[in-house]
């Protein structure tokens, strides 16, 4: 019997079937052929959330839960973040190796080229009611692009799609401070060309009236580095909705769409908006013992920890956690600092959480940098976005390119009425009440 293969005895056949493992995964098809009849469709797997499926093979991010590791291209994090830009990191993610001088020259001027919008594309921001949140201002126009450049669905074409997914990295940043500036109430400002992908980006957000922009070199790089952290995360629930929404072959942006959606849901990049509710919440250290009560009596969840994957410190959190201290070296210290600290020093050494390898995710500090940095904690999803785009875009790209990938289409288990009679009663329809 060859060594990678797994042995099953149906028992409402007593057949036995030999399957082979491939790096240690069974193919779900393979069971379909474990049938109790000709007639029968065969065996499926149930299982909702996904929690045990891989939907693909992937080479870009690797996570180790159990032991806190995360790589972008067999690169720890830790280091990229220590001696990369961001723009660096995206090239590697998305090209598979880090770029040398030349390309990383061509790969800034291709990203820098194309960060202004149309014009009609904010107009069609001005267009939201004052008050609109963000994250939903991001989505709608990210998917308004798809009008803006037609070609962009003819997806099967590598030169095409590398042009949509330069154009999307270099257009995040002014769609995200677009809907900065009109949550604000202030003009929208254009692209500065002359400054980092960060350094711009602070630009369009913060500009006044002065002539000329000059970012603070520490949030710039507090910033490159948050990026970095946020850029790829593997199956997550957004880049599967990117996949899941790209394997119909539509455009990217109408994907991409998609995906910040999935992105803007509570339990998963608008969860460190919720930590910061949380944190003002709780409003002193000295009502955290209640708070920590109520969570474990079942009341609530303790934002920012526990994560689906990582059952161990997730690595990102502890970069972050660096990162705040210098920011707030220049914004002053954000009071709700203190509580964070202490809520995870008593998390930590609490039964319930340790039991169930609750540790800080990626959320539990971003908010506290973001609101210090002065953003609206309205805006924390968007920035979550704005550097998952070039994870969204490199995983919709492996996933086109993919032989083994077709359209997603998931199986059920049907549990709703077996077929029934109607009728009709004074031409209106109405249920047949069965004779048993
Ligand atoms: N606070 C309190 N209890 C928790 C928490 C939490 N944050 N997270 C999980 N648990 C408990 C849960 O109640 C369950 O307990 P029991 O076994 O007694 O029923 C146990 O831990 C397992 O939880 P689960 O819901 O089965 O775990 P999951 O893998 O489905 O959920 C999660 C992962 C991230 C949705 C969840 O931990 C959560 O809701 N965390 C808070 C929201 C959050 O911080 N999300 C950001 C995720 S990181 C950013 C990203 O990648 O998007």
């Amino acid at each position: 019997m060859p060594e990678q293969t797994l042995t099953a005895t149906d028992n409402r056949t007593g057949k036995s079937y030999t399957l082979p493992v491939e790096n240690g995964t069974l193919r779900a098809m393979d069971l379909r052929k474990i049938k109790t009849d000709a007639d029968d469709f065969g065996l499926m797997t149930y299982d909702p959330a996904l929690m045990n499926t891989a939907s693909s093979k992937s080479a870009i991010t690797f996570i180790d839960g159990n032991n806190g590791i995360l790589e972008y291209r067999g690169y720890p994090i830790e280091k990229l973040a220590e001696s990369c830009n961001y723009l660096q990191v995206t090239y590697l993610i998305l090209f598979g190796e880090l770029p040398n001088g030349e390309q990383l020259s061509a790969w800034t001027h291709d990203i820098t080229y194309h960060t202004f919008v149309h014009e009609k594309v904010k107009t069609l921001m001005q267009a939201f009611r004052y008050d609109a949140h963000p994250m939903g201002m991001f989505i709608s126009t990210v998917a308004a692009l798809s009008t803006f450049y037609p070609e962009a669905n003819k997806v099967e074409d590598a030169e095409n799609r590398l042009t949509q997914i330069k154009r999307l990295i270099a257009k995040v940043p002014t769609i995200a401070a677009y809907t900065y500036r009109h949550h604000r109430g202030l003009p929208y400002i254009y692209p500065d060309n002359d400054l980092t992908y960060t350094g711009n980006f602070l630009n369009m957000m913060f500009k006044m009236t002065e002539a000329k922009y000059t970012p603070n070199p520490a949030l710039e790089h507090a910033l490159d580095v948050l990026f970095i952290l946020h850029a790829d995360h593997e199956q997550n629930c957004s880049t599967n909705a990117m996949r899941a929404i790209g394997s119909s072959r539509v455009d990217p942006y109408s994907a991409m769409a998609g995906a910040a959606a999935a992105l803007y849901g509570p339990l998963h990049g608008g969860a460190n908006e919720e930590v910061l509710k949380m944190l003002s919440h709780i409003g002193d250290t000295r009502n955290i013992p209640e708070f920590i009560q109520r969570i474990k009596s079942g009341q609530g969840r303790l934002m920012g920890f526990g994560h689906r994957v990582y059952k161990n410190y997730d690595p990102r959190a502890r970069i972050i956690k660096r990162v705040a201290e210098e920011v707030f070296e220049v914004t002053g210290r954000n009071r709700l600092l203190d509580i964070a600290l202490e809520l995870e020093r008593i998390a930590l050494e609490d039964k319930y959480f340790i039991s169930r390898k609750l540790y800080p995710n990626v959320d539990f500090y971003s908010g506290i940098i973001y609101q210090a940095m002065g953003l609206p904690v309205a805006m924390f999803p968007v920035m979550f976005a704005i550097p998952r785009t070039v994870g969204w875009l490199t995983q919709w790209q492996e996933m086109i390119t993919d032989p083994e990938q077709k359209i997603t289409r998931p199986r059920q288990i049907f549990v709703g009425q077996p077929r029934r009679e109607l009728a009709m009663q004074k031409g209106l329809a109405v249920g047949v009440k069965s004779k048993k």
